[in-house]
């Protein structure tokens, strides 16, 4: 199988050309395909056609798909896959649309997952684009005093049912020691090292960062604050203008994501997704 990597952008993303995700890769095609990811943060792979069951599949050549919190999107009959779809309705009866905010998947837990897959099964006929921003490179250009100022800094990621950025109220709300925090949430340093590259990240969720340790929850806002703004950066930022057949893998270590509902909603959007294990950041 021959193949090959092209960029998308400068910042990040490059399309793994020549590879049907239906058929087993050999070790050494692995091999390229995992450094490929590591250098360039998002792959994606166009033209698949991949039942649940195929992009599973797919999905373990590239690592051990781990189970997802939200158990009422699993996809029937394959639920390591889950689905997210713009049919789903809030209590009100609107549209559910999630992921609009940046974040990265999962940090509530202590060892998020590495990777997140997306296939494309229902598009919209124009729209419904994912960021993605490269941490990496946002903390290679942070200025040096904000560096220095999150040398060491740790975040406390809590879950919640809202997939909303944690407002300034909310984060008040309950104010806990950083002790009562550790023992009750998940701790995670804001500066992290890859455990393949060894290259060091922001690793931030601003839906789940209730607080820094040792800083109030105002101080916390405006710090957060201030490192979303220039880690969202168009600089920095790839947009991925969905085709149908695509599927899209990023790395939770150096990436944050969001998804644009800028599109019809009354056309549907569904794509299956798989998170593939991690390990404790570091
Ligand atoms: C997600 O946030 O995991 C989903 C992104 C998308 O629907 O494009």
């Amino acid at each position: 199988m021959a193949f090959e990597v092209c960029k998308l952008s400068k910042s990040l993303g490059a399309e793994v050309k020549g590879l049907d995700l239906r058929e087993a890769l050999n070790p050494s095609i692995r091999t390229k395909i995992n450094d490929a990811f590591v250098e360039n943060v998002v792959l994606v792979f166009r033209n698949q056609n991949l039942t649940a069951q195929q992009f599973l599949a797919a999905a373990k050549q590239l690592g051990q798909p781990a189970t997802q919190k939200l158990s009422q999107y699993k996809v029937p009959g394959c639920p390591m896959v889950s689905y997210v779809s713009n049919q789903e309705k809030t209590d009100a009866g609107n549209p559910k649309l999630l992921g609009k905010a940046w974040h990265t998947d999962h940090s509530f837990q202590p060892e998020p997952p590495k990777a997140t897959l997306l296939y494309g099964v229902k598009l919209p006929k124009r729209g419904g684009d994912t960021w993605f921003a490269n941490m990496k490179l946002a903390y290679d250009t942070l200025p040096n005093k904000l560096k220095d100022r999150i040398k060491g800094l740790e975040a406390i990621h809590a879950y919640r049912e809202s997939r909303e950025v944690m407002s300034k109220n909310e984060r008040n709300a309950e104010i806990l020691t950083d002790a009562e925090e550790r023992k009750l949430n998940t701790v995670h340093p804001v500066i992290r090292t890859h455990d393949i590259s060894g290259s060091k990240s922001i690793y931030l969720n601003p839906l789940r960062i209730k607080r820094f340790i040792g800083m109030s929850s105002d101080e916390s806002s405006k710090l957060l604050e201030r490192l979303i703004l220039h880690s969202t950066k168009d600089n920095l930022v790839y947009v991925h203008r969905w085709q149908q057949g695509d599927v899209i893998i990023w790395d939770n270590r150096q990436a944050m994501h969001r998804v644009e509902h800028n599109y019809d909603l009354s056309e549907e959007r569904l794509m299956h997704r798989i998170i593939l294990k991690g390990i404790k950041p570091e």
